[in-house]
C-alpha cells in the first residue's frame, strides 16, 4: 500500500508532470497490487476466530493464520512444498493428464520431430532455453508500462506480441517433453502448462484491450499474466530442480576409474545385452564386431534400464522411449535423449569382464 501512496503523491505534485506521465498508467497497476497484498496481509494476520465476521470455518481457519513475515521461514518453504507435493499427488489429475499424454505420445513418436521438439540436436532440452523469449518479452513490456513512459507504448505492445508468437513453439517443445513422463511429472506439468496457457491468454486479451485502445484494461491483464506466469515458472523450476525433468539421468553417477571386475566373459554374447554393476553403477554389455562393449545402463533420457532395451544395427534401443544409442561410442542416433550414453573402456581378464569409466566422457561431464 506503501508503494500506491507514494506514486500517487507523485502523480498529484503539480510540476511533475514528467514523473505523472510514466506513472499513468503503472500507478493503477502498482495499486491493484497493494490491494491483493493488503488484503493477502489482512486475511493471513492471526485474529481471534470470527473476528472478520466471515462466519464459515475455512475462513475462520484462514484468520488464524500468523502473517507470512512473522512466520518461520522453514514453515513458509514447508508451505510450499506441500502444495507441490499434493499437486504431485493427486491421482484425480491422471484423469486428464494420462489421456493427455497418450495423445502426445501417439501423435509425437520417435523420429526426427521429436527429436527437434526434444532438443536431441541441441544436446540439451530445448525447452528451457525457448522459455526465456515470452518471459523475457512479457517481464520487458511490464517495466516498460512501468517506466517507459507513453512514449514505449508501442514497443510495450510489441512485446506482448512477441511473447505470443513465441509462446507456441515454447508450447510445442514443453508438450513434446511432457508425454515422456512418470506420473508425478506428468501431474506438475499439466498444473503448469495450465498456469502457462492461462498466461498466454491474459497476455493475448492485454494486446486486444490495448489495440482498442484500454490501455489501463490491457495493463491489468498483463499482471495478472504475470501472476500465472510466475506459477508456471515456478512449476517449471520444481519438474527440473526437484524432479529433475530434462537432466542427464547419468549425471551424478561415479563410475570406477580402475580397472573393476563386472561379469563373465562368457556371459557376454552378440545377440543378448548382460547387465552388471561396477561401484554401484550399472552397466549393460554385449558383444559389437567381435568385442565386448559396455555403456551405462541408465538412459540419459528418463533413466530407463537399457539392458531391457533391445539391440538393432549396432545400437541398443531404449523400452521406454526408444532413443538409440551407438554401442561403439554411446552417441545418440535417434532421440528423444539429448545426452549420450556414457561408455566403459572394458578389458578382459583370465575370463573376467573388467570395467572402467572411459576418459573422454567422464571428463566431458
Ligand atoms: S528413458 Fe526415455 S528414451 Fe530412454
Amino acid at each position: 500500500m506503501v508503494v500506491a501512496v507514494v506514486v500517487g503523491l507523485l502523480t498529484a505534485v503539480p510540476g511533475l508532470a514528467d514523473v505523472r506521465r510514466r506513472f499513468e498508467h503503472a500507478s493503477v497497476g502498482w495499486l491493484l497490487l497493494a490491494i491483493a497484498a493488503e488484503l493477502g496481509s489482512v486475511l493471513s494476520y492471526r485474529r481471534p476466530a470470527g473476528q472478520l465476521g466471515l462466519g464459515t470455518p475455512k475462513v475462520r481457519a484462514m484468520a488464524e493464520r500468523t502473517p507470512l513475515s512473522k512466520r518461520d521461514p522453514r514453515e513458509n518453504q514447508m508451505s510450499k512444498q506441500e502444495f507441490v507435493t499434493r499437486i504431485e499427488q493427486a491421482p484425480l489429475l491422471d484423469r486428464l493428464a494420462d489421456p493427455l499424454t497418450a495423445a502426445v505420445r501417439n501423435a509425437l513418436p520417435a523420429g526426427p520431430l521429436k527429436d527437434g521438439l526434444s532438443g536431441t540436436w541441441l544436446g540439451h532440452p530445448l525447452h528451457p532455453l525457448l522459455t526465456d523469449v515470452p518471459i523475457g518479452a512479457w517481464t520487458s513490456s511490464l517495466m516498460l508500462d512501468a517506466v517507459g513512459g507513453r512514449e514505449s507504448r508501442r514497443a510495450a505492445d510489441r512485446l506482448i506480441a512477441i511473447g505470443i508468437l513465441a509462446a507456441l513453439p515454447t508450447a510445442a517443445t514443453g508438450i513434446a517433453d511432457w508425454g515422456d513422463t512418470q506420473p508425478k511429472e506428468r501431474r506438475v506439468g499439466l498444473v503448469h502448462a495450465v498456469a502457462n496457457t492461462t498466461a498466454l491468454a491474459l497476455f493475448s486479451g492485454s494486446l486486444l484491450a490495448r489495440r482498442r485502445g484500454r490501455r489501463t484494461r490491457g495493463i491489468v491483464f498483463s499482471l495478472a499474466g504475470a501472476g500465472a506466469l510466475g506459477a508456471g515458472g515456478y512449476l517449471g523450476g520444481h519438474l527440473t530442480f526437484a524432479l529433475g525433468l530434462g537432466v542427464d539421468r547419468t549425471a551424478f553417477a561415479s563410475p570406477p576409474t580402475d580397472w573393476t571386475d563386472a561379469i563373465a566373459e562368457n556371459d557376454v554374447s552378440e545377440s543378448e545385452l548382460a547387465h552388471a554393476t561396477v561401484n554401484g553403477v550399472g552397466a549393460v554389455l554385449t558383444r559389437y564386431e567381435g568385442e565386448v562393449v559396455a555403456l551405462a545402463d541408465r538412459c540419459t533420457h528418463r533413466g530407463a534400464p537399457l539392458h531391457e532395451g533391445t539391440l538393432c544395427d549396432g545400437a541398443i534401443v531404449c523400452p521406454w522411449h526408444q532413443s538409440i544409442f551407438r554401442l561403439a561410442d554411446g552417441t545418440i542416433v535417434q532421440g528423444p535423449a539429448t545426452r549420450p550414453a556414457p561408455r566403459f573402456e572394458v578389458r578382459v581378464r583370465a575370463g573376467r569382464v573388467e570395467l572402467r569409466a572411459a576418459r573422454q566422457l567422464s571428463s566431458a561431464r
